[in-house]
């Protein structure tokens, strides 16, 4: 048996929208952060045939199956017995398929003799969930190309940015990203305005990370998550992923930086706000988000490392 551990990651510069090519490369240059407040297990264990065991509960996951097939073309992988747990919301927009796929191709290349590099085991990721490139890594990492295999940008404690996550609804998503992000290519009308401008947040994204710039990296992060709802929003049909509670904690955050704080907020495919802040304004930030009407709970994390073997 052969353990592994992955954590979330959460783009500052999105990922909505992937190339017309096989091989799920995103369309855009996006980057993230990893948190080490939330964790995804994943076992991996020799079986008669496959099973994947989420929670305690067998289920049947396609995306899983076809991505299965897909390491078999190329890798001589018998079957297995995937037990996987995360300790926070699934498929609810806190990047569960990010740590989930990540943690599962460090899994098996160890258990199965891979011989797969962190490089080689972030392609293996992207193929499962583009975001799960990224959580191979820690810290700061960007996903770009042409080769689109993560690249780690400034470890964890380059910058020790701490994130606070107001959870508004423990709900999975009705519409799951894969299928939402080819809506919004197909039909948002800005769809190719937010591709164009996506090179430019990402270097300014890039440049405020290497210069600890908080103002700034708060300015375009904040930004280009509004661009990509907006996207979502003029999708046909639309494609709403907020509540109330959701946009109450966007003008919390808001009237917490006009009071001085250092914080900005982003959201992803799903109702929960992450607030990224500087370490001295977490304790308001938490405070202030789990006094806001419709929030449910809220989880504090700092940067954490990449996705690892631990037995
Ligand atoms: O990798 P996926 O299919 O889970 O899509 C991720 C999409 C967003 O979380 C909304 C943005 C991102 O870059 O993580």
């Amino acid at each position: 048996m052969t353990t592994a551990h992955a954590h979330p990651n959460i783009a500052l510069v999105k990922y909505w929208g992937k190339q017309e090519k096989p091989g799920n490369f995103p369309a855009t240059p996006n980057l993230s952060i990893t948190l080490a407040g939330l964790t995804t297990v994943t076992r991996v264990t020799n079986a008669t045939s496959d099973t994947f065991v989420l929670h305690g509960n067998t289920t049947n996951d396609p995306k899983l199956v076809r991505w299965l097939e897909t390491l078999r073309g190329t890798f001589d992988v018998p079957p297995l017995q995937i037990e996987s747990e995360n300790d926070f919301p699934t498929s609810a927009g806190l990047a569960s398929s990010a740590s989930g796929f990540a943690a599962l191709i460090i899994a098996i290349n160890t258990h199965c003799g891979l011989g797969l590099n962190q490089e080689m085991c972030s392609e293996w990721a992207r193929m499962g969930s583009a975001s799960a490139a990224r959580s191979i890594f820690g810290g700061f990492v960007a996903l770009v190309p042409p080769q689109w295999q993560a690249i780690p940008m400034a470890k964890h404690d380059h910058w020790p940015l701490e994130v606070v996550v107001a959870v508004t609804s423990n709900e999975p998503k009705s519409v799951n990203s894969g299928e939402g992000m080819e809506r919004s290519r197909l039909t948002s009308p800005y769809y190719n305005a937010w591709v164009r401008d996506a090179a430019t947040d990402f270097a300014a994204a890039s440049e405020a990370i290497v210069g600890r710039d908080f103002p700034a990296l708060a300015a375009v992060a904040e930004l280009n998550c509004l661009k990509m709802h907006s996207i979502m929003l003029t999708s046909q049909p639309t494609l709403s992923y907020w509540t109330p509670a959701s946009i109450a904690c966007m003008d919390r955050v808001r009237s917490l930086r006009e009071a001085g704080h250092d914080v900005f907020f982003t959201m992803d495919a799903g109702p929960q706000i992450k607030a990224v802040c500087l370490p001295t304004s977490t304790d308001a930030v938490a405070s202030a988000l789990s006094k806001t009407p419709g929030v449910l709970n809220v989880i504090q994390s700092s940067l954490g490392e990449g996705a690892r073997v631990v037995t």
